[in-house]
């Protein structure tokens, strides 16, 4: 491994209209064996950059803080090895760090990802049923755990283009909440319906399936084929089969 290495970090902090204002900064530090992204920023901190905001709080992958893009990729600075990450980059280049694009700045290495909580806070929770002997398979456990294991660390949504490149906040839930959302539709006790949401509200029509949201997912998550294909047939059968719509009619009348 190389003995220093060079990061290219952004510093700033929006102006008074929300744009980012700022500039990308070098520091070059030591390099010690098994460190990870995060290891050289706290290096940086300490030894070059006191004032130098990034967030995290576990440094095992499981809190979902320490999300940034590091060239170029959204990833997890405390899961992102320097091996890995000199492999990568030209030699003679910096390694270039930035906060998640799709999410305002707060500042520096800071994203503002409160549209998250908002989008959370309007999810139905589960409602099940009130007996208290049901019966739940290891089956639908497995399932439940894959959604469950998300770490709320926005990757998916930072790499999704109708929210990275058309800002489709109002309109659009993104890939982190068709997981959440997946997880109740599924749930075998929930008794809920939020298919007209995930249609209507949610915009699952927006996406197009291109699984850019499951190869950057630290969890392992398979986000498109697990979570949002089975609703997009959701919705589509609910709303789109014939048959499933003269059901529905010949229910009504009756
Ligand atoms: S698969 Fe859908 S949700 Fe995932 S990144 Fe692509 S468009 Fe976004
Ligand atoms: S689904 Fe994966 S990438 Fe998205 S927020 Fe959860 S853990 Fe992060
Ligand atoms: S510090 Fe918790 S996921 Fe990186």
């Amino acid at each position: 491994m190389a003995e220093e290495v060079t990061f290219r970090v952004f510093r700033g902090e929006p102006d008074d209209e929300g744009v980012p204002c700022g500039e990308m900064v070098d520091y070059t530090v030591a390099l010690d064996e098994g460190m990870v992204v995060l290891d050289v920023i706290h290096r940086i901190q300490a030894e070059q950059a006191a004032d130098l905001s990034c967030r995290w709080n576990c440094k095992a992958g499981k809190c979902g803080s320490c999300s940034a893009e590091v060239n170029g990729m959204p990833r997890l600075m405390c899961m992102t090895r320097m091996e890995d990450i000199l492999e990568e980059t030209p030699p003679g280049e910096p390694v270039v760090i930035k906060p998640m694009q799709t999410f305002p700045l707060v500042r520096d290495l800071v994203a503002d990802v409160s549209w998250a909580y908002e989008i959370d806070q309007k999810i139905t929770p589960i409602s099940g049923p009130d007996e208290p002997d049901w019966k739940f398979h290891q089956q639908e456990a497995d399932r439940m755990q894959e959604f469950r294991s998300c770490i709320e660390c926005m990757l998916c949504v930072d790499t999704c283009h109708v929210l990275r490149e058309h800002k489709l906040f109002e309109e659009f839930a993104g890939p982190r909440f068709f997981v959440r959302l997946a997880n109740l539709e599924m749930h075998p006790l929930d008794t809920e319906d939020r298919l007209a949401k995930v249609k209507d509200d949610y915009g699952i029509g927006y996406c197009n399936i291109t699984r850019c949201c499951t190869d950057v997912c630290p969890a392992g998550i398979n986000i498109t084929d697990n979570a949002i294909i089975p609703l997009k047939e959701r919705v589509v059968t609910e709303y789109y089969d014939p048959l499933a719509w003269l059901a529905r009619k010949l229910k009504l009348r009756k």
